[in-house]
């Protein structure tokens, strides 16, 4: 007898389902040259010279954080009023590494020698533009970055905050943001790599803006699992944008994001890859799972992570073939 699926619970049986390794292979659709010209066009696309920092809730009131991108040492902080501020992370007295810094009265203050940094031009130090999404913070790093200022990053549209439940995953991996890039614009490694997340995958054609459709179910246990629609997107060279467009949690997004760091002492590139889930349904039960938020998260970050080992591991190979001269797209 098929066991009874409620309906207010967002799961479907699957029925039929073939074994892993009978599934059907995606290697021919998966082809190397449309993966690179995807990656191409995304890397031709503006930043404005944005990196995403970290998630806005890992720059705590009176704390500093810090962090190197592109090479360059970076600190954050709040102040008195909440507001993200930024700037270059070493001390401009003797270096003080800021992330060690003290915040006091919303200014950092150097634990060194007690230079007080108020958020504005002080002693030749000069703060960087900073912006909080409320999901994620940024800084703009326009040295690094090399192209036209922009006044904010570009961003995708996201769900409404109120009706959203927003975990962020912070992973890092020996390679550049392009291979963490490359590897969400292959979707079609999605049920074979990931069986534990996947099954029933078929990427479709896409609908005439630049994009990958992608039709799959998520696995819940067993049979049990979440049929969706996603599409796949990369508005920048650093970012990939999931956005679920049919199915349960419609208008949900999956926001990844590949921040260079400094290199690790062997030379070799390091990333970040900051990925902020913004889980949605119009579903009444979702205001029950809205509540349960604090619950959430921790699950929704775990699944992430099972998937970012895999897809770490996938972008760190893609570097290390690079590297050799031996990758093959
Ligand atoms: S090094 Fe920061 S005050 Fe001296
Ligand atoms: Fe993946």
């Amino acid at each position: 007898m098929t066991p009874v699926v409620p309906r207010r619970l967002p799961l479907s049986l699957r029925r039929g389902g073939v074994p892993w390794d009978r599934q059907r292979p995606t290697w021919r659709e998966a082809r190397p040259a449309l993966i690179a010209a995807a990656l191409k066009r995304a890397q031709d696309r503006p930043t404005g010279n944005w990196y995403v920092l970290g998630a806005s809730a890992a720059v705590t009131p009176g704390r500093p954080f810090g962090r190197t991108i592109a090479g360059s040492e970076v600190v954050a902080w709040r102040d008195t009023a909440g507001r993200l501020a930024a700037g270059p992370g070493a001390c401009p007295h003797l270096g003080a590494p800021l992330k060690d810094a003290a915040v006091s009265r919303g200014a950092l203050v150097c634990h060194w020698h007690g230079l007080a940094l108020p958020g504005d031009a002080t002693a030749g130090w000069s703060p960087l533009p900073a912006h909080d999404d409320g999901v994620l913070a940024w800084v703009r790093l326009d040295a690094a970055g090399g192209e036209e200022p922009l006044e904010r990053p570009v961003q995708p549209p996201r769900p409404a905050a109120g009706a959203t439940v927003a975990a962020v995953h912070d992973v890092t991996g020996i390679c550049e943001p392009a291979d963490v890039i490359a590897n969400r614009l292959d979707p079609w490694h999605g049920a074979w790599f990931h069986p534990y997340s996947f099954v029933d995958l078929t990427v479709e054609e896409s609908d005439g803006e630049d994009a990958l459709a992608v039709r799959v179910s998520f696995k819940v246990a067993g049979r049990v699992v979440v049929p969706v629609r996603a599409v796949f997107s990369a508005p920048g060279p650093r970012t990939v944008v999931m956005r679920v467009t049919d199915g349960e949690g419609r208008g949900s997004v999956v926001e990844t994001h590949a921040t260079p760091l400094a290199s690790d002492h062997r030379g070799r590139p390091r990333t970040a890859v900051i990925e902020a889930v913004l889980a949605t349904s119009d579903r009444p039960g979702f205001a029950v799972a809205r509540a349960a938020a604090p619950l959430l998260r921790p699950l929704m970050r775990a699944a992430a992570a099972r998937l970012w080992r895999d897809d770490l591991a996938y972008a760190e190979r893609r570097w290390a073939l690079r590297e050799a001269g031996r990758f093959p797209g």
